[in-house]
């Protein structure tokens, strides 16, 4: 694994190695590279998550961070996202770390860049590592994804999340339904049926809500008067009709109140601050594979178990 970009790139064994590795990271397992190893996090758009998770992932793993503004950068000044990306690697970084808000940004990049990328996010397109966190929270959950029936609610059109997990827990064998608001979901999505809310809850045993991504749309969704919640959310009403040892789970940042009732954000059933948790292991698993295997990388194993 010399990069990731997106989920599809992955072999199951792949993924199977990294969720294993990342429960390996979570029960004390450690690792560091043998020589200074140095990485950017190159965040072009809002986060609070993918980017602190990651820096507390290189700090357990040792990696220097070399710190990066977009708000203070000669991106400012007009330079693109390629020669931001190339000063890097000019300047002695072993691996980049990029969020950006335009689609497949990485296609300019991936040929172009003698060192890897970890995509932590691409407008609408992708998000590998929070699909990974998203699995190891599952398979903690029920220890497989065959048969398991997993709703992803909301905003599935502007959702890089929604695609990322629904091509992953397809391929593992899960059964992934869509629901929300219908003009935010594709007929077209290959990945999975829309279903009725109330149905769609009812009947998984993940349910799965996403964020309105306003900064996506082209008019804004009025959110003010609480009707998304009635009809798209999760409320304590639906919460109750949800099947027995089911989760809740969201990516986060969480809008309480419209997709999903504020109390139920920490309720018994949620998991949603158990991905935050599982997110440092899993980045710090896929950083370990991409700068191990990496050709012509520096970076040489040095594991031991606590
Ligand atoms: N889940 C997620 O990507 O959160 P952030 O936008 O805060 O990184």
């Amino acid at each position: 694994m010399k990069k990731l970009l997106t989920m599809n790139e992955l072999t199951i064994t792949e993924i199977e190695k990294i969720l294993q590795e990342a429960e390996g990271f979570a029960n004390g397992t450690s690792w560091n590279p043998k020589q200074q190893t140095m990485v950017a996090n190159l965040f072009f758009e809002p986060s609070t998550r993918t980017k602190s998770s990651f820096e507390m992932a290189e700090r357990k793993l040792g990696l220097e961070v070399i710190p990066f503004d977009a708000g203070t950068s000669s991106v400012l000044k007009g330079e693109t996202l390629y020669d931001t990306a190339k000063t890097f690697e000019s300047i002695g970084v072993n691996a980049l770390i990029i969020r950006h808000e335009q689609d497949n940004y990485f296609d300019e990049l991936k040929e172009k860049l003698n060192i890897p990328i970890i995509n932590a996010g691409d407008g609408c397109g992708n998000h590998p590592t929070q699909s990974l966190l998203d699995l190891l929270t599952i398979k903690q959950e029920f220890n497989s994804f065959t048969g398991l029936k997993i709703a992803i609610i909301g905003d599935v059109m502007h959702s890089r999340v929604a695609k990322s997990n629904a091509e992953a827990l397809t391929r593992l064998g899960a059964n992934v339904v869509f629901s929300g608001p219908p003009e935010w979901f594709d007929r077209n999505n290959s990945l999975g049926r829309y279903e009725d809310i109330d149905q769609a809850i009812a009947t998984s045993d993940v349910v799965m809500l996403l964020r309105i991504q306003h900064e996506r749309h082209n008019e804004k969704y009025n959110q003010a008067n609480g009707d998304y919640l009635a009809r798209f959310g999760l409320t304590k009403q639906r919460e109750k009709n949800m099947k027995p040892g089911a989760i809740i789970m969201h990516p986060a940042p969480i809008n309480r109140g419209v997709e999903i009732d504020s109390d139920l954000v920490e309720c018994s059933r949620s998991r949603i601050f158990k991905q935050m948790q599982n997110g440092v292991f899993i980045r710090m698993a896929v950083l370990k594979n991409v700068l191990e295997q990496f050709e012509g990388g520096i970076i040489h194993e040095n594991c031991h178990q606590k």
